[in-house]
């Protein structure tokens, strides 16, 4: 399976800091932002990473990462998103370098405690389709909220005002390669962007989403609350988090 990290947009939520910066070159405890994400996919096996960057630091992740030699790596993909037309419309520019395998795409604002590696695997071994990861949360308002019945997602709402569960879809994805075709169908929502709940619910409607329960803690890191709360969850986790 493939990597791939999304880290463009604009992170308007969080200026000034993000004025002369990304999002994700700020700290979070010892380590710029960005590191989190590709060691969640390195722990649970994953190598061939592409991160997608873009606004007017793309640069700047060159710099900071090179080939990848501080995580073991030989080489690094990167590619640019002009704009900020969401995430789906970011995802879409790895075509290329999924190259038909599957994927599993790691938001670059999510941190997480525990190792992947389980679901990663449990997805390789599932034919097609997707797979999302869940999280119970205190305030699902502010994320994608799957209505569930049973065992089974029904649908996925976009941070609605009267969420339908307690959990958060987190930003963590796999995906078959069928998922460059669902992108190309969507149109942009309320909020001008390519959602990845559309392609989400596009999963849904085929019968062929599954879902596993994220352990540990998990936060975004987009807003300053949770960037404080990213920082001090990393911290009381012992050292950075990062081995
Ligand atoms: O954190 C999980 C949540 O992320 C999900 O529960 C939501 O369903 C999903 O829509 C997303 O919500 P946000 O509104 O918080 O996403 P945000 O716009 O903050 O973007 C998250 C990351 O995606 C960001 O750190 C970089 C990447 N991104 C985003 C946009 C809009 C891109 O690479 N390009 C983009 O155009």
């Amino acid at each position: 399976m493939k990597g791939i990290i999304l880290a463009g947009g604009l992170g308007t939520r969080l200026h000034p800091l993000t004025k002369v910066t990304n999002k994700h070159l700020l700290p979070v405890f010892r380590k710029p932002m960005i590191y989190y994400p590709i060691q969640c996919l390195l722990n649970a096996g994953i190598t061939d990473i592409l991160i997608v960057t873009g606004g007017n630091n793309a640069g700047d992740f060159l710099k900071l990462l090179g080939n990848g030699k501080e995580f073991g790596l030989k080489h690094l993909n990167y590619t640019y998103q002009e704009g900020e037309g969401g995430i789906a419309e970011a995802l879409d520019l790895a075509e290329h370098f999924a190259d038909g395998d599957k994927i599993c795409v790691v938001l670059g604002d999510n941190l997480i405690e525990k190792n992947i590696k389980a679901a990663v695997e449990d997805f390789e071994a599932i034919e097609s389709g997707a797979m999302v990861l869940l999280k119970e949360v205190a305030d699902p308002e502010r994320f994608g909220v799957p209505v569930i019945e049973g065992e089974n997602i029904l649908r996925i709402e976009e941070k609605p005002a009267n969420p339908g569960s307690n959990y958060a879809v987190t930003g963590i994805y796999m995906y078959d390669n069928n998922v460059f075709d669902i992108i190309k169908t969507l149109e942009p929502s309320k909020r001008g962007e390519l959602e990845i709940t559309d392609v989400n619910n596009a999963y849904i409607e085929k019968g062929t989403l599954v879902w596993r329960d994220l352990a540990g803690w998990w936060t975004d890191a987009g807003t300053f609350e949770s960037l404080l709360n990213a920082a001090n969850m990393v911290a009381a986790s012992g050292a950075n988090n990062l081995e």
